[in-house]
């Protein structure tokens, strides 16, 4: 039996992948990668080292830039990601969510966030969501980012239910292969063919409902 929601943040509650794509845009150009929708979309998921190091691989930039120019390269990308986040308010929520959330509320159901972001409690904060949340996993605190089962396995571990209790919602592949590692059932909210791996699939977040997921599990 299912009794809790583990949600991925960015490109699921918040309207906040573009914002992400807006300052790694910059980044790229500043180190001389070419930014592609391939490597947008691979970005999805993985921590913010992680992600700095996809774009310069991408670039066949690695071997210029040392650790202490990555802390500043991805330091830079923070600041401008804060600036652009600061203004959001409950509408930014994702279409659809809030409305799952209440349903998911009455129902009884226990929900986690299991997001790479290190700025996921400020988010949830400026969203207004706080209160639906048991708790925010702290990426800091698992061994390794998306696609490891790690931070999906916490986002169980942290509702006091076992991996097979418990069905985890993204919008990235990492994620969806966290969420499959950990022993949990997947819904994947995007591109069918990004998230083939995911047990359960919906095009939009407007689409998720108890009711549909239900239908499908
Ligand atoms: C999420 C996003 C990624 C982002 C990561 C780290 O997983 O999908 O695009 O790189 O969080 O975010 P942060 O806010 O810590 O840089
Ligand atoms: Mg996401």
């Amino acid at each position: 039996t299912i009794k809790g929601f583990a949600f991925d943040m960015d490109g699921v509650l918040a309207d906040t992948a573009k914002f992400h794509t807006i300052a790694w845009h910059q980044i790229a150009d500043e180190v001389g990668t070419t930014w592609t929708p391939e490597l947008e979309e691979s970005l999805k998921g993985i921590d913010r080292m992680g992600s700095l190091a996809l774009i310069m691989d991408a670039g066949g930039v690695a071997d210029k830039y040392d650790q202490t120019a990555r802390e500043n390269l991805a330091t830079k990308k923070n600041t401008q990601y804060r600036e652009l986040i600061s203004t959001l308010t409950p509408d930014d929520i994702l279409p659809g969510m809030q409305k799952f959330l209440d349903e998911l509320k009455a129902a009884g159901y226990q929900m986690s966030v299991a997001s790479a972001s290190k700025n996921a409690p400020f988010i949830i904060e400026r969203l207004g969501l706080t209160d639906y949340f048991k708790s925010v996993v702290d990426p800091a605190s698992v061994t390794a980012g998306k696609p490891d089962p790690a931070i999906f396995a916490a986002a169980a571990d942290v509702l006091g239910l076992q991996p097979s209790e418990v069905i985890g919602i993204e919008d990235s592949a990492a994620g969806i292969q966290s969420i499959n590692g950990a022993g949990e059932t997947s819904v994947g909210i995007g591109d069918k063919d990004v998230l083939k791996a995911a047990n359960i699939n919906f095009g939009s977040t407007a689409d998720v409902t108890l009711a549909a997921i239900e239908a499908a599990w």
